[in-house]
């Protein structure tokens, strides 16, 4: 996914481009460009691949100078990764740029009528037409040029935006998109994400949907599409500068799972008050509480693998009925929605377009939505009715593992808080729980101890060409994860089954040394998934078994065992997850994978 980074201050531009993108390279890109005013005209260097032909071509910035410039990194989407696709894009006079993420949907329209009135066109992309477009309204009024070109465009996104005879400005400006401006102490900044900039500052401002930012030297300004100024308060982020570097681990996907421990803790610990669960950001009182008949849940991918495994623990623990549905069919399903029913999405990002849809669309609704998200000011966690945060830091991997687990013990909290209101769990039950949720980092850390192991098991399935997991409840949620993981890195085909559902077809793929990764951490299931082992066994499957400590029985029939420690049954998804996750880190190291940067694939989905 695209990436920007703008920069207006006192030292050179150009070095502060570079470092930002690289902060963004996770995003995944195709290419890079970077454009700077040198005291007379925009200078503009764009190319194919990595940044680092950027950054070769440019000697590290030191041929660009100037101290106002925008940068990007270009992930494809209209016209092939090239030199002339890569943003920045410019006017044929030269003197306005523009870099750009997301799609401009009428611009195949707009261009048929620029192409009418003379202009000519240099790349396939849609952005190019956004540069074109400013310079037909353009009349020494930025302000006035930007707003009405917004009021023709159709569909997302954030642009930065130079204007060479107003080179004491940078222009930014949003719809859909994640875009934020950053207060640093030698300039201000423009970011598609905060880790661009934590290097420079922490106080960020995040610009909404149609609001314009100017930023100077020692100012940022806001103003709305009818040039009227808009008061904005900045936040300020408490994420460590070192969370978006790799620390010395080879991948930050590894470095992300190590630090699982800290995020589970991190996520639990301000919720627990008093041998209590105390979650003010619900800002419900017990009577609000109790007044809910069903919760549903929608998100996307891992955090929708997330609400699989919470239905379990609702609907068992809090007799609570709950309903989980992927973002991207809601939204356009026309949803029946019951009036006393709360809509929680769950969203790392905050950003993900389809989520950021389906929360609306609950709000249009008329139903109390909740955010259970990680990025602090973020799209979902502004719109959203309340707010309760993951805090996880910033995750830099496109293959989620500390966020997903911070959702997961979000979700735990929230279970045993309405169980608990709705007079479903004991003073006895509520202190097991608690109990149990305060072991949870120790344990996880010691599986991620584990990791030798799971190397060397690892590298003999870098040639695999299918496999399967399975599980039955919880287990066949966290199977769901252990699949998109291990597909996701690794390339690798997986499929994630309800243990039970095999012998309704899925059998007919297994065959002689097939890996099936099967999860049996549910006491009462346990017997029904290893019939279903043996099914797989007997036809050859090779069993890579996760269970719980007492099953040692399983060994006469898996293959290979994970014991999991001693937990409650709701919450072995946060344990048997971590060698699932390191399962597939290293098969895909095995390979040769980009692990942190998959291909096709982008850490934040903000188009559909
Ligand atoms: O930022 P979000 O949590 O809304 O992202 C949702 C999915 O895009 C995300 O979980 C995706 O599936 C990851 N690649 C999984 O590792």
């Amino acid at each position: 996914m695209c990436g920007i980074v703008g920069f207006i201050g006192k030292k050179p531009a150009a070095p502060v481009l570079l470092d930002g993108l690289s902060k963004l390279e996770y995003r995944g890109y195709d290419s890079s460009g970077i454009a700077v005013y040198d005291g007379s005209t925009i200078q503009v260097k764009k190319a194919k691949g990595r940044l680092k032909v950027l950054s070769e071509l440019t000697h590290d910035g030191a041929t660009m100078p100037g101290t106002v410039g925008i940068g990007h990194t270009r992930w494809a989407t209209h016209g092939e990764p090239s030199d002339v696709n890569a943003h920045p894009h410019y006017n044929k006079a030269g003197t306005i740029a523009v870099v750009h993420n997301g799609i401009i949907e009428n611009y195949l329209k707009i261009k048929k009528r620029l192409q009418a009135k003379g202009y000519e066109f240099l790349s396939e992309t849609d952005t190019e037409v956004v540069a074109h477009l400013l310079d037909y309204y353009y009349k020494g009024e930025p302000l006035e040029a930007i707003s009405q070109v917004l009021y023709r465009l159709d569909g997302s996104y954030a642009f930065g935006i130079l204007f060479a005879d107003h080179p004491d400005k940078v222009y930014a400006v949003r719809k859909d998109s994640p875009l934020i401006a950053g207060i640093g102490r030698d300039g201000n900044l423009i970011a598609s994400d905060v880790p661009a900039v934590l290097k420079y500052t922490r106080d960020i401002y995040f610009i909404g949907n149609g609001e314009i930012a100017e930023l100077s030297l020692d100012a940022i300004a806001f103003y709305n599409t009818d040039g009227e100024s808009i008061e904005k308060e900045a936040k300020h982020i408490d994420w460590d500068e070192n969370a978006a570097e790799k620390g010395g681990y080879e991948h930050f996907m590894l470095k992300e799972m190590y630090e699982q421990p800290k995020t589970v803790r991190d996520t639990i610990s301000p919720r627990l008050k008093d041998n209590d669960i105390v979650i003010e950001e619900l800002g419900m009182t017990d009577e609000e509480i109790r007044a809910i008949d069903r919760i549903r849940v929608v998100a996307c991918g891992s955090a929708y693998h997330v609400g699989v495994s919470a239905k379990y623990i609702f609907e068992g623990m809090a007799r609570l009925p709950m309903e989980v549905d992927t973002a991207s069919e809601f939204r356009y399903r026309n949803p029946i929605l019951g009036e006393k029913e709360l809509v929680i999405i769950i969203s790392q990002s905050g950003e993900t377009a389809d989520s950021l849809a389906a929360l609306r669309e609950a709000k249009e609704h008329g139903n109390l939505t909740l955010g259970i998200v990680n990025v602090v000011g973020s799209s979902i966690a502004r719109e959203a009715d309340r707010v309760m945060y993951t805090w996880a830091g910033p995750e830099i991997a496109v293959a989620t593992t500390k966020a997903y687990s911070a959702q997961l013990v979000a979700m735990y909290l929230l279970a045993i808080k309405f169980a608990r209101v709705n007079g479903r769990l004991s003073d006895g039950q509520l202190k097991e729980y608690i109990t149990d949720l305060k072991k949870l980092p120790e344990q996880i850390e010691m599986l991620l101890n584990n990791d030798e192991r799971l190397q060397k098991f690892a590298n003999r399935y870098v040639a695999a060409k299918d496999v399967f997991f399975i599980g039955r409840g919880i287990d066949y949620a966290i199977s769901m994860e252990a699949s998109l993981k291990l597909k996701e890195i690794s390339y690798i085909h997986s499929d994630a089954y309800a243990a039970g559902e095999l012998k309704h077809g899925t059998i007919s793929l297994i065959e002689e040394g097939r890996l099936v990764g099967a999860i049996l951490t549910q006491k009462d299931l346990y017997k029904k998934t290893m019939s279903n082992i043996v099914e797989c066994s007997t036809r050859g499957a090779f069993i890579l078994a996760v269970t719980n400590e007492e099953n040692t029985e399983i060994e006469k029939i898996a293959d290979y065992v994970i014991y999991i420690p001693q937990t409650n049954p709701y919450f072995t998804n946060s344990l048997a997850i971590i060698p699932m996750q390191l399962f597939a880190y290293y098969v895909a190291v095995g390979k040769g994978c980009d692990v942190d940067k998959p291909r096709n694939l982008a850490k934040s989905v903000t188009v559909e």
